[in-house]
């Protein structure tokens, strides 16, 4: 088992106090990964919660099988993205979701994943071996004017025309195929204090996994799963994510729907809310969490109520 998976996983205690997982409850982790949220539902739900759980790549699902093994016919853990949940786990019957976004620190350090600024590898950023285009077919197809949107929108790269502009030059006389390469390239041309190689990166994971999409697809997913009063607890990473999550929450949480391209009233139609927004603001993890584990840094909880 490649041990790098079974890392700190954040807001754990968090996770379990939302959701409560008791016996004979059925829970969903769309993002096994190294499968901590797992464990600690299945250990808290004992002796017969069950958990539905899916994680894009195909290593930590191997890892989270194993890992779980102690629990064997109280799990089922399929490679598969979270925005099928629905394709598969029963309909109405959850008692809780969890949803923990973005990368592990796993996939981060896996050199040969091309995730990291820091670590030499091939340009890739795929989450699943099954999505069609890595990040090294982006920065070696799309024009300019597109990899600038990439970068302005999924990262808030200010530089982001000037990075572009770099890309499609240096492309031309070869193309761009590893993670330093592209790294070496944003430091040579940015002009602030700290180049902007975090920001470029995720932004291309972003696009490449086509993440923002996938997080609505996959919200209204979960919703799907779960029964009446069971909860949805969704931890994100990055001012992005969290505005979809808590855009979600906004729109389920109204008691009308939108039937045009905008929300002005005479395009609304009533409707029951579908969810209750359990906390206004988001969770953020203790002191202690983040002095012990840097990455839960930025991690931002928030809890939803399928009513
Ligand atoms: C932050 S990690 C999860 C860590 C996990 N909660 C733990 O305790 O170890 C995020 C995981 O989500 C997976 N992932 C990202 N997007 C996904 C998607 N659309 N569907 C399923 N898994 C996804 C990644 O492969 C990664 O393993």
């Amino acid at each position: 088992m490649p041990e790098e998976y079974i890392h700190q996983s954040v807001m754990v205690r968090e996770v379990l106090d939302a959701l409560k997982p008791r016996s004979g409850g059925k829970y969903v982790d769309g993002t096994v990964g190294g499968a901590g949220h797992s464990l600690a539902i299945l250990e808290a739900s004992a002796p017969d919660g069950f958990l539905y759980g899916c994680d894009l790549d195909p290593v930590a699902v191997r890892v989270a099988k194993t890992r779980l093994a102690a629990f064997e016919g109280r799990w089922e853990i399929r490679e598969n993205n979270f925005d099928r949940l629905a394709e598969w786990v029963p309909a109405g019957q959850c008692d809780g979701v969890v949803l923990d976004l973005g990368i592990s620190s796993a996939l981060l350090e896996d050199a040969s994943r091309g995730f990291s600024f820091e670590r030499d590898g091939p340009l890739d950023m795929r989450f699943s071996p099954m999505t069609e285009i890595t990040a090294a077919d982006v920065v070696n197809n799309l024009s300019e004017e597109e990899l600038e949107n990439i970068f302005r929108n999924f990262g808030d790269v200010k530089e982001a025309r000037k990075i572009a502009r770099e890309i499609v030059r240096v492309r031309e006389t070869g193309e761009i195929k590893s993670t330093l390469q592209l790294a070496k390239l944003v430091q040579r041309v940015s002009r602030t204090k700290e180049p902007p190689l975090p920001q470029v990166f995720m932004s291309l994971r972003i696009y490449v996994n086509d993440e923002f999409d996938v997080i609505e697809r996959g919200l209204d997913s979960a919703l799907k799963v779960l029964k009446p009063g069971g909860r949805l607890a969704v931890i994100t990473f990055h001012s992005g994510e969290d505005r979809i999550v808590k855009n979600f929450g906004r729109i389920k949480s109204r008691d009308y729907e939108v039937v045009g391209e905008v929300d002005l009233p005479e395009f609304r139609r009533t409707r029951k809310p579908i969810l209750n927004i359990v906390f206004k603001k988001p969770i953020c993890p203790s002191e202690g969490e983040v002095r012990n584990n840097p990455r839960a840094r930025s991690a931002k909880l928030r809890i939803f109520e399928r009513i």
